[in-house]
């Protein structure tokens, strides 16, 4: 008797993370191997983004986070912040872009740091899609997981809950996470190894899947191959 080796494939039954998160890194490096500006790259991502989430709501992914716009981007060139803003706008105004694909839009991040008319447009996108049922996307903007932190503890002193009282319960429901689990899998595409400051908390025990490939040429079949890779690891959640 032998046992064939479990190959797991795109439609074979394999288990799909419930949260994925993303950081999609690699937009400037994109545009310059093109010798194109690089609000050119962001334009691209901003593409790839709906192609992502389009596929994730596809496959049957509850919860999509994206880093879309740290609180460290705003110390980029003012051109390239501003095409970034107007990615956003464009992308917002355009509600198709969610509202066909019955896709939730919801935004973590201090949204007191976006331009106003911006921050209308979010709130706006999160009424517009608030009732459909398919894939859940968190975009990340003006997004820190240290600023998340700080907001968190903030408002538990203004909520007088006193020091014995502060368990890890008590972070969870504080910070801009608080309605939806931790995500199961971290990708990084760009071939940079880091959190940058993205879901610290929410990251305990996270899978990370790292790829060389630019965020622009990230593709569904790169997704599989993270989720195909996701399957064979061993959760044990300091466990044995
Ligand atoms: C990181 O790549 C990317 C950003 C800081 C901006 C990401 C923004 C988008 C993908 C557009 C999002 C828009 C929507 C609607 C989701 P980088 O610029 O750091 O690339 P580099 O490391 O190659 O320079």
């Amino acid at each position: 008797m032998f046992f064939k080796k479990k190959k797991i494939t795109a439609s074979a039954e394999r288990n799909i993370p419930t949260h994925i998160a993303i950081i999609m890194d690699g937009n400037g490096r994109w545009a310059k191997k093109r010798s194109m500006p690089r609000t050119a790259g962001h334009a691209a991502g901003s593409k790839k983004f709906k192609e992502i989430a389009r596929y994730c709501n596809k496959i049957g992914v509850k919860y999509l986070t994206v880093y879309a716009f740290s609180t460290e981007n705003w110390r980029r060139p003012k051109e390239e912040v501003d095409a970034i803003m107007n990615i956003f706008r464009d992308y917002l105004q355009d509600s198709a872009n969610f509202k066909s694909e019955n896709i939730m839009l919801k935004f973590i991040g201090d949204r007191s740091g976006m331009p106003q008319d911006i921050a209308e447009l979010m709130a706006q996108a999160e009424y517009d899609s608030k009732d459909a049922t398919g894939l859940k996307v968190y975009m990340a903007i003006n997004y820190g997981g240290r600023d998340e932190l700080v907001h968190a503890v903030r408002d538990i002193v203004k909520e007088g809950i006193s020091p014995e009282e502060i368990t890890e319960d008590t972070i969870s429901s504080h910070i801009y996470t608080k309605d939806y689990p931790d995500p199961e899998l971290i990708i990084r595409p760009s071939g940079e190894y880091r959190l940058s400051n993205f879901l610290i908390w929410q990251s305990a025990y996270s899978e990370f899947w790292f790829s060389n490939v630019l965020w622009p040429d990230f593709s569904p079949e790169d997704l599989d191959r993270a989720i195909d890779d996701f399957n064979l690891r061993n959760r044990r959640f300091g466990g044995v």
